[in-house]
């Protein structure tokens, strides 16, 4: 794993958006994996700069989001509103281009992605306590995509886009361990000194499902971008 630490957020929205930017210029017809969650929001904010100001076409593109709540009870509380909101509408990406884990039959969304070529590049957040989308610890390594009970740290760190804790689902759908391993490329990013611990477990060396995040140690094309709130344990 390569890790690379900024100053600013802004230094890694860049980064990262560039790379996306420079990846639709090469490949319009690329796979992207999406993620949500406050840590993506800048690099979608510049991206969408990036493709407007050089004119690149995005209508070739295939999106393949990381998760879904399952059982909401606002939509605009759903993970597509997010991406419709920061990325998708800005860009005017069709819903067709556009895919989220399925609650029916959720394995069938890794032959989709499959189908599709795979994934170029996956980006990625990390949770305080370690998971990666909603593989929570002791997620097996092999998990394809699948339904998952939300851990309590991860109902409380995501409660802040919720009235109140109780409106948080208790469940969701999300691509498992081995579908993120099958990307090509990935680009994890982690700001704030909330991730702190994550961060170390997963840059350990080993890995180990109590820290799902730690798989990325087997993936052969992975690059870490954080700020230096996260990275205060590593020095
Ligand atoms: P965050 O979530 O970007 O909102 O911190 C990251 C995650 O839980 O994967």
């Amino acid at each position: 794993m390569q890790v690379i630490i900024k100053k600013t957020i802004e230094e890694i929205a860049n980064e990262v958006s560039e790379k996306f930017a420079t990846l639709i210029e090469k490949k319009p017809k690329a796979v992207l994996g999406l993620a949500t969650g406050s840590t993506p929001i800048p690099t979608y904010q510049k991206l969408v700069e990036k493709i407007k100001k050089r004119g690149l076409r995005v209508d070739g593109l295939t999106t393949f989001n990381l998760d879904e709540y399952v059982n909401l009870k606002f939509p605009k509380e759903s993970y597509r509103h997010f991406m419709e909101e920061h990325l998708f509408h800005p860009l005017g990406i069709k819903r067709e281009q556009t895919h989220f884990p399925p609650e029916v039959n959720p394995e069938g969304y890794d032959e989709l992605i499959q189908k599709h070529g795979g994934i170029d590049l996956q980006i990625l957040g990390i949770g305080s306590n370690g998971h990666i989308a909603f593989n929570e610890a002791n997620t097996p390594f092999d998990a394809k995509t699948h339904i998952v009970d939300l851990a309590p740290s991860t109902r409380s760190d995501n409660s802040r886009f919720f009235p109140s804790l109780d409106d948080v689902p208790t469940q969701a759908v999300t691509m498992g361990l081995a579908t993120i391993m099958e990307a090509k490329e990935i680009i994890l990013i982690a700001t704030g000194a909330n991730k702190m611990k994550a961060v170390k477990a997963m840059l350990s060396g080993v890995a180990t499902p109590s820290c799902p995040a730690s798989i990325l140690n087997h993936h052969p094309n992975v690059t870490v971008y954080l700020d230096e709130g996260a990275a205060g344990l590593l020095y």
